[in-house]
């Protein structure tokens, strides 16, 4: 992994138009992703977890500039992407791709898996003629660990773990460097999810892979991630590598997320923490911090101010006012998280 950012996500904002009422008259905004800041690095794993609504997908959409983000900027390979059109979109579209939660939904039922896979080179103009395309094609097969025989089958023809390594062969069929996977394995049966998260992780050995791991729970992503961020409400409340995160989570939300996660692990003394309650409507986000009505440790400062994330050292950032003692700059610093590149320290760096 190198210190060089691949991606770099600067204070992004997506909201929506909020509907309410019988009339459906706009009313607000939804504020799916409410000013994100963090970089990724090439080579590694950022992990993005929160229950569902928080933003996550929104997030990693607007990340491979599948939706436009509102307010904020996105950074791809040290070029600005944000405002980029359609047209010179394109030759980046390659290097940045999705595996998504269903890949029923996004695998064509009519056409058959050499179509589906022969695809991609056929809009990119990347294989040299039908022979070229069919070895590239079978090449994707054998990566994804599929018989050569399901070349002229559909997707209804396969279980769903075999399906989603279809998505995934499509996602990585021209070789891109970042690929955004958006809760890949929650729609599989537990007994086939790790085989997709090795094949994930295998992959990224083997190409260089760079990835953004959505989920809706933080095990699943706690061995594949460098590092994770913790999404509520559409903001980012913890960022920090795997490690220190897991071990000691600063964020009530995450402390709450893993405390209702069973864990075989004694020593990992966790007090049994529930998230009370349904997330706040990102419709009507409560003030100050957002977390403050469900938060056990909630103080009369959370209802009025939204806390800042502090930076806690090697890489570790909270957005809780409990950790703000314990935060090595001064309060003072702005609540995206600080000047330019704090928030994209290395774990190596830090
Ligand atoms: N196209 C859209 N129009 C309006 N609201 C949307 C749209 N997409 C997502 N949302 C809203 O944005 C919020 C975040 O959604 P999403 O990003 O799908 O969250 P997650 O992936 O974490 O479940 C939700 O409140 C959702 O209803
Ligand atoms: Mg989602």
């Amino acid at each position: 992994m190198s210190a060089e950012p691949l991606l770099q996500a600067k204070d992004v904002q997506v909201h929506f138009p909020g509907r309410g009422g019988w009339l459906g008259r706009v009313r607000g905004a939804v504020k799916a992703v409410d000013g994100v800041t963090f970089d990724v690095f090439r080579g590694e794993t950022l992990g993005v977890v929160g229950e569902s609504g928080c933003g996550k997908s929104t997030l990693g959409r607007a990340l491979l500039r599948l939706v436009p983000p509102t307010a904020g900027s996105i950074h791809f390979d040290g070029q600005d992407v944000t405002g980029l059109s359609q047209r010179r979109l394109r030759p980046l579209r390659r290097r940045m791709q999705l595996v998504f939660q269903d890949p029923y939904a996004s695998l064509n039922p009519r056409m058959t898996v050499r179509d589906i896979l022969g695809e991609p080179f056929d809009i990119h103009g990347l294989a040299r003629g039908p022979g070229e395309r069919e070895r590239e094609v079978a090449a994707l097969l054998d990566a994804m660990g599929l018989p050569r025989e399901a070349l002229g089958r559909y997707p209804h023809e396969f279980s769903g773990g075999q399906r989603q390594r279809l998505g995934i062969a499509r996602a990585i069929a021209l070789r891109p460097d970042l690929v955004v996977a958006d809760e890949p394995i929650s729609a599989l049966d537990v007994s086939i999810q790790a085989q997709i998260v090795n094949l994930l992780v295998d992959l990224q050995r083997e190409r260089g892979l760079t990835y953004v791991f959505i989920a809706h729970d933080l095990n699943i992503v706690e061995h594949v991630s460098t590092r994770v961020a913790v999404m509520y409400l559409g903001r980012i409340v913890e960022l920090a590598p795997s490690a220190p995160l897991y071990r000691r989570p600063r964020h009530p939300y995450t402390q709450a997320l893993l405390a209702s996660v069973p864990v075989p692990d004694p020593e990992r003394a966790r007090t049994r923490l529930l998230v009370p309650g349904e997330p706040p409507s990102p419709l009507a986000p409560p003030p100050g911090c957002t977390f403050h009505p469900r938060c056990p440790h909630a103080m009369e400062r959370c209802r009025r101010e939204s806390p800042p994330l502090y930076p806690l050292g090697s890489g570790h950032f909270a957005a809780c006012f409990l950790a703000e003692g314990e935060s090595q700059q001064s309060s003072t610093a702005p609540r995206s998280g600080g000047a330019d590149g704090v928030l994209a320290q290395s774990p190596s760096s830090g």
